[in-house]
């Protein structure tokens, strides 16, 4: 059967026309100016300051994303470009090439982005394509559809143009082994410094996108899908208010939208930070909540270029390039026992 090129129509893509010219100043930065935060698109002209933050410790990923707005590109080529540096990093074990498998050991990629109008692509349990954030990119930008899972997804990259190769290095074959001697399904707090990488930045324009892109849970049951390619869950974006994304075990991010919920924080006037603290405190308050086995992170970023990050175990940490400053930053935590 002949392949069909998708070619969006308007009435699609009209979903962004309400955000108009939202240019934001981010020379100031009180909480004051914050808990203002509205509904309504801002209309001054001053240029904003580029920002980029990124979960876990990624100065080559945010270095790149910022050299792209400095290049005046916008915040969705910036954070394409960004999750790319990772996806290609064979040594970082829980993105695109080089990820920890599932327990089968297929290596599996989840990814979405979303830009400033609110169009959102994302690819779940994609197999032998590395930059599974780009793939996510097309799906947005040349279907009408949000989301294409496992072997559509692979064809549809194909038809793009993407090329396919074996995802899964010696190293992480070696460590699926070892792991299959006793096949023990127990999530891992991750303390090693990586994981699901999802990035946020705000242009020349004030304008913010979002994306997000991983491997999952090691070892994972074949077919699983995390929270990173949910809108809403693994990221969101509103450009008037700001934006989330989300790393750790995504089940328990699921659960509470907790993207989604960020965001939403922020507009009823929380800063980053506060949005991010509540919203790992809806996880860990449940009754019955065993936030002690696993963890959750969030980054967020505000209009205001505000940021903030939290998580409920030690160790999450978040890069940040602003001013020309490319640094990671540890974040708060709420399990201080
Ligand atoms: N946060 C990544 C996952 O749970 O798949």
């Amino acid at each position: 059967m002949k392949r069909r090129d998708f070619i969006k129509n308007a009435s699609l893509t009209g979903m962004g026309l309400a955000v108009g010219n939202a240019l934001t100043n981010c020379e100031e930065n009180t909480s004051d100016q914050n808990k203002e935060l509205t509904n309504t698109p801002k209309n001054n002209s001053k240029r904003a300051s580029p920002i980029v933050v990124a979960t876990w410790h990624v100065i080559s990923a945010t270095a790149k994303a910022m050299e792209v707005l400095n290049q005046d590109g916008n915040a969705l080529d910036a954070v394409e470009q960004g999750c790319r540096i990772e996806e290609a990093n064979e040594k970082g074990q829980t993105v695109g090439k080089g990820g920890l498998p599932d327990r089968d050991g297929n290596v599996t990629l989840d990814a979405c982005v979303m830009d400033k109008h609110g169009n959102c692509g994302a690819v779940v349990y994609l197999q032998n394509i590395k930059h599974a954030v780009s793939v996510a990119r097309k799906v947005m930008e040349d279907t009408p559809h949000v989301m294409l899972a496992g072997e559509g997804a692979k064809q549809f990259a194909l038809s793009k143009g993407f090329t396919t190769e074996n995802l899964l290095t010696e190293a992480s074959k070696e460590a699926w082994e070892k792991w299959k001697i006793e096949a023990q399904y127990k999530p891992i707090i991750n303390i090693e410094n990586h994981d699901t990488i999802g990035m946020l930045a705000m242009d020349k324009n004030g304008d913010i996108s979002g994306a997000c892109t991983t491997s999952g849970l090691a070892y994972k049951l074949g077919g699983r899908v995390g929270d990173s390619p949910i809108i809403g869950s693994g990221l969101f974006i509103d450009n008037e208010i700001g934006g989330c994304v989300a790393t750790g075990l995504g089940e328990e991010v699921v659960k509470t939208v907790g993207s989604f919920l960020v965001v939403e924080l922020m507009r009823q006037g929380k800063s980053p930070q506060e949005a991010c603290e509540e919203a790992i405190k809806r996880i860990v308050n449940k009754p019955n909540s065993n936030y002690k086995n696993f963890q959750v992170g969030y980054i967020a970023i505000n209009k205001q270029g505000e940021t903030g990050s939290y998580a409920i175990h030690q160790w999450f940490s978040m890069t940040k390039f602003q001013n020309g400053v490319n640094e990671q930053i540890q974040s708060g935590y709420f399990n201080k026992t």
